[in-house]
């Protein structure tokens, strides 16, 4: 299976979005990653609706929103209607989680849940196989730009180790500090989708580095 890609425009000018967005639309990203940061459960703010819902209308991949907030549950609803694809949500955020996942599809969309860099993958064990994507931080979640943590490899391969023994069918995601070599070693440890943001846009030829990574 090739390398899913979903850049990440938390780190793009948001004087110029529609430029971004053209960027990914020319692109053979499979999906865009929109990064919702309510400054309570990470130390930073992003963007909420205004913003996704003019991403909406000019975007041409699958929006794919990872919520960094607390009670993800109050925004499913409001996400599936701006046309949202998947959304994932935290395992340290979500007290009820497995509610969460089934209000997540049953709204019709599918479900994903994140784990900080200190949480552990067999946390997930009871709750594997209902899902349809793992998120793994590779940095602690609230920044772009942030240097890429080592531990995320051996544990990508202990979630993939889960997935396969349980007969699961989870995409496993990786979010932070994505780079050409990062990446190399990021799918060599069984991930299916790369989160890219400074990396790509900070690149000379996004469109280019786009393609790269997915080759990897
Ligand atoms: C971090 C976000 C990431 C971030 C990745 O909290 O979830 O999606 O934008 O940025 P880079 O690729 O710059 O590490
Ligand atoms: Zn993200």
């Amino acid at each position: 299976m090739n390398t899913i890609l979903s850049p990440s425009i938390l780190s793009v000018d948001f004087t110029n979005l529609q430029q971004s967005i053209d960027i990914v639309n020319r692109s053979e990203a499979d999906w865009l990653h929109l990064d919702v940061m309510d400054g309570v459960f990470v130390p930073n703010l992003s963007f909420g609706f205004p913003i996704i819902e003019s991403v909406a209308k000019t975007t041409q991949k699958p929006m794919d929103a990872h919520l960094m907030v607390i009670e993800p549950d109050k925004y499913i609803n409001r996400l599936r209607d701006l046309g949202v694809s998947r959304v994932t949500v935290h395992y340290e955020a979500c007290p009820h989680l497995h509610r969460t996942i089934q209000a997540i599809q049953k709204a019709g969309m599918k479900a994903g849940v994140a784990l900080n860099p200190h949480t552990s993958v067999p946390l997930l064990t009871d709750v594997i196989t209902d899902l349809d994507l793992v998120l793994i931080m590779s940095v602690n979640p609230g920044y772009g730009g942030q240097t890429f943590i080592e531990n995320s490899c051996p544990k990508i391969a202990r979630l993939k180790a889960l997935i396969e023994s349980q007969h699961a069918s989870a995409l496993i995601q990786v979010d932070g500090g994505v780079n050409f070599e990062t990446g190399r070693r990021l799918v060599d440890s069984g991930a299916n989708v790369l989160v890219a943001g400074s990396f790509v846009f900070s690149s000379t030829d996004p469109v280019d580095t786009i393609s790269k990574l997915k080759q990897l």
